[in-house]
């Protein structure tokens, strides 16, 4: 088995698969395809250990039963809304807390991470406001581009297996 099992979570279109096609691949994908659902495996250091994790890309319109199994399965959640999205922003709060009911506990590990910075002229969600919200959510938060590839798309998968071991 996996060290752990990771789930992006997220509306459509604000990058989950780009995101974790970025953290496996170092590649970006420009072609939008909403996304039947994938899992990957990856195996990468963090803090000088081996790790494995299994990665499971949902579809943001996916159904909310079907949902509940991915909730269920996994052990870490990456939280995505898009930078350049407020709704998806706005929509975070709901999801964090249907996973609180699936998991029947507040206290899962969970990131929040804002993508598509690279796009800062349509930029909708503030720095700070996604700061408070993970102070309230008790997460750790990342703005990143899938696009660009900076450290913040690698560390916050990191971040999430560093919580999820830690648990
Ligand atoms: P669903 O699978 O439908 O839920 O969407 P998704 O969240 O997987 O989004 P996806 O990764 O397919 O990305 C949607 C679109 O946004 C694609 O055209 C991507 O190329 C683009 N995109 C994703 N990440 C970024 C980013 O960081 N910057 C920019 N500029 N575009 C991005
Ligand atoms: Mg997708």
């Amino acid at each position: 088995p996996a060290d752990s099992r990771l789930v992006l979570l997220g509306n459509p279109g604000v990058g989950k698969s780009a995101l974790v096609v970025r953290f496996i691949t170092k590649r970006f994908i420009w072609e939008y395809d909403p996304t039947l659902e994938c899992t990957y495996r990856h195996t990468t250091m963090v803090d000088d250990e081996n790790v494995s994790m299994e990665i499971l890309d949902t579809a943001g319109k996916g159904e909310s039963i079907h949902q509940e199994g991915n909730i269920n399965w996994g052990e870490g959640f990456l939280l995505v809304y898009s930078t350049t999205d407020r709704e998806s922003f706005e929509d975070i709060v709901n999801l964090h807390q249907h996973i609180a009911s699936v998991k029947k506990t507040q206290n899962f590990s969970c990131v929040l991470v804002g993508n598509k910075n690279d796009l800062t002229h349509e930029r909708k969600v503030g720095q700070e406001e996604a700061e408070q919200l993970a102070v309230d959510l008790s997460c750790c938060f990342f703005e990143c581009s899938a696009c660009d590839g900076g450290e913040a798309v690698d560390e916050s998968f990191k971040e999430l297996h560093r919580d999820v071991v830690r648990r």
